[in-house]
């Protein structure tokens, strides 16, 4: 166990921004972590519980205590002819497993490759990428629970997934911190491979692997993302904004060529990339603060920016796509501080 104490959070936000936070402990068992959720004095304080900080904004310094998983592991929990249980622990980074699984050639989730971030906060966010979500896979989620001081097992419908969304994301739920999430991967892989520019990059290779495929999303990515060790981000900065299809049809005669996917319940999702570039802001440097030249709902730190000075932008983008489009643009990143 590791408790800090006015500690710097530079490397743990992919924004770099150097917020401190009154208190940092890592935990490396869910005995440890108990210890420290029944102190009373760390009961009295704010407390959050993060990944590897690939989602975060910090708006100012943590009062609190954050608390960071070092649960790691990759185990065979069940095997049969066609398909393989990993347990994982909340710590790996999710990346890692993905080159597991593809190693193993266990298929499922090689379109999310090169997803910063660790496999427990995957699962809160519940990210997605080239049309799969981390939820496709995951059979149940095992938490701790900050009040009763005990793990329980969450079903897949108990864990709420949608879109960037579960149950462990609600403010209310957050009581529960993940300590290992459950997924089940397919011996026998079934491609997914409609996502537009994924097939079209996949038509230059000889054949179609679970490698290959990794391989294709990791140049995809990389040729339209920031790498945040190299330039401060948080990938999306909003999600893509949902309207129904008369909201939409009435845009399509002011925009026709306005990108559209839809959801198959009378709702479309429109690219927040897109309309933020409408808006004139791609490629655009406000101070320390830029809009990826590349990917339009990226936000990145030029090199000194600050979460407040992030935050204004954000908010000048909000307010130039509601006034152009009548959308309401939401983070998708989470604000701290
Ligand atoms: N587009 C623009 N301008 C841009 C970029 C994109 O107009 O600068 C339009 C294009 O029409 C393009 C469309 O937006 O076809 C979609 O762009 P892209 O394929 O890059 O995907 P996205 O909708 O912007 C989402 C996820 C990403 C994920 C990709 C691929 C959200 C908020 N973001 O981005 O996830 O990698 O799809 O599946 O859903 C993340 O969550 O941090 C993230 C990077």
């Amino acid at each position: 166990m590791r408790i800090e104490e006015n500690y710097s959070l530079l490397k743990h936000n992919t924004f770099h921004l150097p917020a401190k936070t009154r208190w940092f402990m890592e935990y490396e068992n869910e005995e440890e972590l108990g210890r420290i959720l029944r102190d009373e004095y760390f009961q009295e304080c704010v407390s959050l519980h993060i990944g590897s900080g690939s989602n975060l904004l910090f708006v100012d310094d943590f009062r609190g205590i954050i608390f960071h998983s070092q649960i790691k592991g990759i185990q065979v929990a069940e095997e049969t002819d066609d398909s393989v249980l990993l347990q994982i622990g909340a710590a790996e980074l999710w990346d890692d497993v993905v080159a597991y699984a593809i190693s193993k050639n266990w298929g499922g989730i090689e379109n999310l490759s090169n997803i910063p971030g660790e496999s427990g906060a995957a699962a809160v966010q519940n990210i997605g990428a080239y049309g799969v979500e981390i939820k496709d896979v995951i059979e149940t989620v095992e938490a701790y629970s900050r009040f009763s001081f005990e793990k329980r097992i969450f079903t897949k419908d108990e864990c709420d997934f949608a879109y960037r969304h579960s149950f462990f994301k609600n403010e209310q739920n957050e009581p529960y911190i993940i300590t290992h999430i459950n997924i089940r991967l397919n011996k026998k892989p079934v491609f997914t491979l409609y996502y537009g520019k994924l097939n079209e990059v996949l038509g230059t290779y000889p054949e179609i692997t679970l490698a290959n495929i990794r391989d294709a999303v990791i140049s995809i990515r990389k040729e339209k993302l920031p790498d945040p060790d190299i330039i401060g981000n948080a990938g999306s900065f909003f999600m893509n904004p949902v309207v129904s299809i008369r909201y939409f049809e009435k845009l399509k005669t002011q925009y026709p060529d306005i990108p559209s996917y839809p959801l198959g319940n009378d709702h479309i999702k429109i690219p927040a990339a897109w309309l933020i570039e409408q808006c004139g802001f791609k490629g655009k440097k406000h101070g320390e603060v830029g809009v990826y030249e590349k990917q339009a709902l990226v936000l990145t730190n030029l090199g000194n920016a600050t979460g407040d000075e992030i935050a204004l932008v954000a908010e000048s983008i909000r307010t130039a796509v509601n006034e152009h489009f009548g959308i309401e643009l939401t983070p998708e990143v989470k604000y701290v501080g």
